[in-house]
C-alpha cells in the first residue's frame, strides 16, 4: 500500500514515536560530518523526490533536499510558476506524470484539497510540505526538539499564542496522538478548526481555548507561536491589533515554567508575534528546531518508504 503523509494521523502514535527515535539515532551518528555526505547505509539510494512549491519556502525546501541526499537519493525542485502547473495543468495529471518519473512527491500549496488530489492520483508517496490547513512535517521536528531538550511528551503542557493556523492544527493533532495538553491563547475570531480540536480530544489529548494569554501560558513547558499573517493571507490591521495581547515577550515567558522552551517554526517577525529578547534569549530553541527539520524529514521519508 502506498503511504502518504498528509497529516500526522496518517502515521499515528507508534509510527511517529518510531520516526522520532530514528531521527535521534541518525542525527547522533552524523555528528560533525559534512552535511552533504550520505549516511553509511544510504537507505534511499537511487530514489528521487520531486518537490512542488506553490508557496515560498526556505526550511522545507532545504531540509527535504538535504534529507534525501543524506539518505542516498536525490531531489528535483519544481516551482509551480515555472512548470505547466502554473499554466493550469491539473494536479491529477501532474501526479500521474511525476509518479512515472520520480519515487515520491513533496508538495507545498494553499488548498489542502490539492494535496489530497495529488495523493489520490499519484502512485508514489505524497508528503504535505504545508497547506493552509496543516504542516505535519514541521511538528515532527518540533516534537524531536522537545524530546531532545529532555521533556517527555505524555503530560507535556504546550501553550500556543496567536493565530489559529495551519501549524497549530498539526500541534493539536499531535496532542491527540502523543497524549499531551495544548492551551491555545487566541483572540476571538481567529480560533483553530473545531474538527482538529474534537478529533484530538477524542484521541486523548487535552485542548483548551483561552482569551487571556497569561492564562494559556501559566506553568507551561513549551511556549510556541507563529506569524500572525500566514502566506496567502491579507495584512489586515484589525488582525494585527487583535493579536497584540498574545505577543510572546519576557513577561509572558516569565509565567511559564522556569525551564520552559520557546519554539517558532520560522520565519519570525521580531517585535510582532515574538520579541527579540525571547527569540534570541536563553529559552529559545528555534535554531535546533530549524535544524531538526532535516533530521525529522529523513524519518518521514523513511516512513513513507516503509523503512520505519
Ligand atoms: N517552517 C517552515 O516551514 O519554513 P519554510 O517556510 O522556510 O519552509
Ligand atoms: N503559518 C505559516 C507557517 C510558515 C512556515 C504560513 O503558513 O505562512
Amino acid at each position: 500500500m502506498t503511504r502518504h503523509f498528509l497529516n500526522l494521523s496518517d502515521a499515528g502514535h507508534d509510527a511517529i514515536a518510531a520516526m522520532l527515535n530514528d531521527a535521534l539515532d541518525r542525527k547522533a551518528v552524523r555528528h560533525g560530518w559534512p552535511r552533504g555526505k550520505a549516511d553509511p547505509d544510504a537507505p534511499l539510494e537511487g530514489h528521487t523526490l520531486a518537490m512542488v512549491f506553490e508557496k515560498n519556502s526556505t526550511r522545507t525546501r532545504v531540509s527535504f533536499d538535504m534529507a534525501i541526499r543524506q539518505l542516498g537519493g536525490t531531489s528535483l525542485i519544481l516551482d509551480a510558476s515555472s512548470t505547466q502547473l502554473g499554466r493550469g495543468e491539473s494536479i491529477a495529471d501532474t501526479a500521474r506524470v511525476l509518479s512515472r518519473m520520480c519515487d515520491a512527491i513533496m508538495i507545498r500549496t494553499d488548498d489542502h484539497a490539492k494535496v489530497e488530489a495529488m495523493a489520490q492520483f499519484a502512485s508514489v508517496p505524497v508528503i504535505n510540505g504545508l497547506t493552509d490547513l496543516s504542516h505535519p512535517c514541521q511538528i515532527v521536528a518540533d516534537l524531536l526538539t522537545i524530546i531532545e531538550h529532555r521533556k517527555a511528551l505524555p503530560g507535556l503542557v504546550v501553550a500556543w499564542l496567536g493565530d489559529g493556523n495551519n501549524v497549530l492544527h498539526s500541534i493539536i493533532e499531535a496532542a491527540g496522538l502523543m497524549k499531551f495538553t495544548v492551551r491555545i491563547g487566541c483572540p476571538t475570531g481567529y480560533d483553530p478548526d473545531d474538527g482538529f480540536i474534537a478529533r484530538a480530544q477524542a484521541a486523548g489529548g487535552t485542548i483548551s481555548l483561552h482569551r487571556d494569554a497569561a492564562e494559556a501560558a501559566a506553568g507551561a513547558d513549551v511556549i510556541v507561536t507563529d506569524t500572525w499573517i500566514s502566506m496567502g493571507q491579507d495584512h489586515a490591521d484589525a488582525k494585527l491589533q487583535a493579536m497584540l495581547p498574545f505577543q510572546v515577550n519576557d513577561a509572558l515567558m516569565a509565567l511559564a515554567k522556569p525551564d520552559a522552551l520557546f519554539l517558532h517554526c520560522l520565519p519570525a517577525h521580531r517585535e510582532e508575534e515574538v520579541t527579540s529578547s525571547v527569540i534570541d534569549g536563553p529559552q529559545s530553541v528555534v535554531w535546533d528546531e530549524a535544524e531538526n527539520r532535516l533530521h525529522a524529514q529523513k524519518s518521514v521519508l523513511r516512513w513513507v518508504f516503509h523503512q520505519i
